[in-house]
């Protein structure tokens, strides 16, 4: 299989680390979906962007071995990395796919989840469209998206700007603007898709880190790679020291160095047939 582009490279080439570097972020995010969607044992679900299985891995132990678990993705070493961790519970599959249109029959699962993953993709009302004409019936959705920025995530992100070309500079912008600035706006997002009951819940998420050195290693490890790679090689060695002391100054009088964020959990219900 050719090598993938774009941001889906990006996580291709994360996928060993990503999720994987002793930091609780993606797993209390996904945990905070898997509890709004309410799996119940034997229920199909599917789980579109899986990654590292952040949500498979609990979606697949609600629904048990005797309902199944789908997860698709499109960087291949997450595919392959994902199948490997999960191999022991026979409900999952985990294959590459795309999120933008998922091929699967119409009316085939009970529950869609996507934590962390319609920001990247290039239509995402189109996306959500597709997603919810895979729910039978009174089937959920849900997805996770980014809330109010922490300022201490602010202040790391600020630290690449100066490096990057001003196209990735409008297309960060642009993923946290529109419909992912609000509630709201993802509210009616899932609304166009056809569902009902929406609903948004706010996760508060911390990502603790040991030191600077464990801060450096995470942002390599997942989305913010894609500003690292976009750094010149022989700027790579400045970023890092800036965020050295940057570390420094946003760890607290007790010594904790966290960068907190606000995620927002928006929830929705494909009508029952009448
Ligand atoms: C931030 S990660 C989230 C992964 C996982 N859901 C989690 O919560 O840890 C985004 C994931 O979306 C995947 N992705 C991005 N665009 C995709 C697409 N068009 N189709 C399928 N997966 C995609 C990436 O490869 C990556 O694994």
């Amino acid at each position: 299989m050719a090598h993938p582009e774009g941001i889906v490279g990006v996580f291709d080439r994360a996928a060993d680390v990503y999720d994987n570097v002793g930091v609780p972020w993606f797993g209390p995010i996904a945990a905070g979906l898997v509890a709004e969607l309410d799996v119940r044992p034997g229920e199909r679900v599917l789980d579109v962007g899986c990654g590292r299985g952040a949500a498979l891995r609990p979606l697949a132990l609600a629904t048990g071995p005797t309902g199944r678990a789908v997860g698709i993705d499109l960087a291949p070493r997450m595919v392959e990395r994902t199948a490997r961790d999960l191999a022991g519970l026979p409900q999952v599959e985990v294959a590459v796919g795309d999120a933008r249109a998922p091929r699967f029959p119409v009316a085939s699962f009970d529950v869609v989840a996507a934590s962390l993953v319609l920001f990247f993709l290039p239509d995402p009302a189109a996306a959500l469209g597709a997603w919810s004409a895979l729910l039978a019936p009174g089937g959920r959705l849900g997805v996770t998206t980014v809330g109010a920025q922490d300022e201490r995530w602010r202040r790391v992100e600020e630290v690449f700007l100066p490096y990057l070309p001003p196209a990735a500079v409008d297309g960060r912008a642009r993923g946290l603007g529109g419909a992912f600035a609000s509630d709201l706006g993802m509210e009616d997002l899932l609304r166009g898709a056809g569902l009902a009951g929406v609903r948004t819940v706010s996760l508060t998420v911390e990502a603790v880190l040991r030191d600077a050195d464990h801060l450096v290693e995470f942002s390599w490890s997942h989305g913010q790679r894609a500003l690292w790679e976009l750094v010149p090689p022989d700027a790579r060695d400045d970023v890092r020291d800036q965020l050295v002391a940057l570390a420094a100054s946003i760890t607290d009088s007790s010594g904790r160095l966290g960068l907190g964020g606000e995620i927002r959990c928006t929830v929705g219900a494909r009508p029952a047939a009448t």
